[in-house]
C-alpha cells in the first residue's frame, strides 16, 4: 500500500522504515529541510540499532522516500499516518498544536474523490481523534473523503526495530469499517494479533499501557526501601513476585527512577486527562511522587558515604535515559549529574552513545566528558552508575580499583553484581539490596 507519515521522530521514522521493510511504498514528510536532506543523503539522525541497514535496504529499493511536502505525501497515498510530537505543558497537559496544525496542512491537500484514511500514531489524549476529524471537516473546501483512526505505537526505544517487526498486538481504533480494514492490510505482514476498538478505547491504551508500567516501576522502588529498611534483596523479591504469570517480572527492576520522553510525559498527562473527565487518577500522583524522590534517595546515599561533596571528584557513568539509545530526554542521569554539580562537585561523564546530544542541548553544563569508562574513572573518589549499559559490566574491576582515588560505587541501576564489587576491594551501594 502507499502509506505517508508525517513526523520523522522516532515513532515517524522506524514505522516508515519498518513499512517499507514488509513491502509498503512509504513517503516520510517532515518540515524541517535539512533533517529530510540528511535522511535523503542516508544519514540517520537518531541511534537505534538496525535502524541505519533498514533505512538503506528500502531507499535503495525504492520503497522509501522523503519530503518536506504534505501535499506530495498526502496526494500519493492511501493513508497518512500522523506522527508528529506531543510534548508536555507546564501544567502536565499536552500540547495538540502540532496534531491541530498537521490536522489542517492535511485537509488543506485533500481533494474530492480521493478517499483517504487518517492515522493518528502520536500519544494523544483520549478524544483527540475526534478533534482531529472535526478540524480536517472544518478546513476543507472541496468535501473531501476521509476517516480517521487511532493506532497507538508501543515501541520502546534502543529496541524500536524489533518492536515494531514483531509487536505483542497492534491496536486499530477506528467507527469505520473502510478504514479499519485497510489498516488490518497494512498490518498483515506482520503477522501480529490485531486488537479493533473503537478511537476512544486505542487512545486511552496507550496513556493507560505506558501509566500501568511506569506504576510497576514505582512499586519496586517503593518495594526496594522496605528491602533496604529490612535487610532484603529487591532482585530477589522481584523474580519471586515477577515469576507469577499475572505478574510478570518485566518492568520490575529497581533503579535511580524512570525517565524518557514516554514515562514522565504520559503519566502526567494521564493524570491532566483524568481531572479534566472529573475523575482525578491519584495513584498516579503517587506513581509520580515515588519516582521523584529515587533519585533524591540515592543522592542522600552518596552524601552520606562522601560527607560533603563540594570539590570532589566524582565519575558519572551513563547520561542516556536507558541503555542502547542515544536519547537524553528526561534523563534521570542528567538530572543526577547537574545535581551533583549544583553541590559543587568536579563531574567526569561517560555514555557510550549520550554525551554528542547531552553536550548539543548543552544539558551537562559544568560537566568535564570522558572518551572511555575508566578515563572518567581516573582519580575519582566515587563512581556512579546511573544507566545500565552492558558495556559497563566488561569494565576490568581491578583496572578500575587502581585508576580511582577512593574505591567507592554508587550502582543506581543495580547493574554490577554486589559479591563480585565487593570481593575486588569496593565499598559497594544499590538500590533495595544490602
Ligand atoms: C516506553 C514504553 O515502554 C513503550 O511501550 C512506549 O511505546 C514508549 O514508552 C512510548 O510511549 O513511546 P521507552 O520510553 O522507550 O518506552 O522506554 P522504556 O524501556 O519503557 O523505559 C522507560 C524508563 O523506565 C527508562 O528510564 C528505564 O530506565 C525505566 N525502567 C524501565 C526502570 O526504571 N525499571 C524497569 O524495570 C524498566
Amino acid at each position: 500500500m502507499k502509506l505517508c507519515i508525517i513526523g520523522s521522530g522516532y515513532v515517524g521514522l522506524v514505522s516508515g522504515a519498518c513499512f517499507a521493510e514488509v513491502g509498503h511504498n512509504v513517503i516520510c514528510v517532515d518540515n524541517n529541510a535539512k533533517k529530510v536532506e540528511q535522511l535523503r543523503a542516508g544519514k540517520v539522525p537518531i541511534y537505534e540499532p538496525g535502524l541505519e541497514d533498514l533505512l538503506h535496504r528500502n531507499v535503495a529499493a525504492k520503497r522509501l522516500h522523503f519530503t518536506t511536502s504534505t501535499e506530495e505525501g498526502v496526494d500519493g497515498s492511501d493513508v497518512v499516518f500522523i506522527a508528529v510530537p506531543t510534548p508536555p505543558q507546564p501544567d502536565g497537559s499536552v500540547d495538540l498544536s502540532y496534531i491541530e496544525k498537521v490536522a489542517r496542512e492535511i485537509s488543506a491537500v485533500l481533494k474530492p474523490g480521493q478517499y483517504r484514511v487518517i492515522v493518528d500514531k502520536s500519544t494523544v489524549p483520549v478524544k483527540t481523534g475526534e478533534k482531529v476529524a472535526d478540524t480536517i471537516r472544518r478546513y476543507n473546501k472541496g468535501g473531501a473523503e476521509f476517516d480517521v483512526v487511532s493506532n497507538p505505537e508501543f515501541l520502546r526505544e534502543g529496541c524500536a526495530v524489533p518492536d515494531l517487526m514483531k509487536p505483542d498486538r497492534i491496536v486499530i481504533g477506528g467507527n469505520s469499517e473502510r478504514a479499519v480494514a485497510m489498516m488490518q492490510k497494512i498490518y498483515e505482514p506482520f503477522m501480529a494479533p490485531v486488537l479493533v476498538t473503537d478511537i476512544n478505547s486505542a487512545e486511552l491504551i496507550k496513556h493507560a499501557a505506558n501509566s500501568f508500567l511506569a506504576l510497576k516501576i514505582s512499586y519496586i522502588n517503593a518495594v526496594a526501601r522496605i528491602c533496604e529498611a529490612s535487610g532484603a534483596d529487591v532482585e530477589k523479591v522481584a523474580d519471586g513476585i515477577g515469576s507469577d504469570k499475572r505478574i510478570g517480572r518485566n518492568f520490575l527492576n529497581a533503579g535511580i527512577g524512570y525517565g524518557g520522553s514516554c514515562f514522565p510525559k504520559d503519566i502526567a498527562a494521564f493524570i491532566a486527562i483524568s481531572e479534566d473527565l472529573g475523575v482525578p487518577f491519584t495513584l498516579l500522583k503517587e506513581v509520580e511522587k515515588i519516582n521523584h524522590s529515587q533519585r533524591e534517595r540515592f543522592l542522600s546515599k552518596i552524601r552520606e558515604s562522601l560527607w560533603v561533596l563540594k570539590d570532589k571528584k566524582i565519575a558519572v557513568w551513563g547520561l542516556a535515559f536507558k541503555p542502547d539509545t542515544d536519547d537524553v530526554r528526561c534523563s534521570v542521569a542528567i538530572d543526577l549529574v547537574n545535581d551533583l554539580l549544583k553541590e559543587g562537585a568536579e563531574v567526569t561523564v561517560y555514555d557510550p552513545k549520550g554525551t554528542e546530544k547531552a553536550l548539543e542541548f548543552d544539558l551537562i553544563k559544568g560537566a568535564k566528558v570522558a572518551k572511555t569508562p575508566l578515563e572518567a574513572a581516573s582519580g575519582a573518589e566515587a563512581l556512579i552508575i546511573a544507566t545500565e549499559w552492558k558495556e559497563f559490566t566488561t569494565v576490568d574491576l581491578g583496572e578500575l580499583k587502581k585508576v580511582m582515588h577512593t574505591s567507592l560505587i554508587f550502582d543506581g541501576r543495580n547493574l554490577l553484581n554486589p559479591d563480585t564489587v565487593r570481593a575486588a576491594g569496593f565499598q559497594y551501594t544499590s538500590i533495595g539490596r544490602s
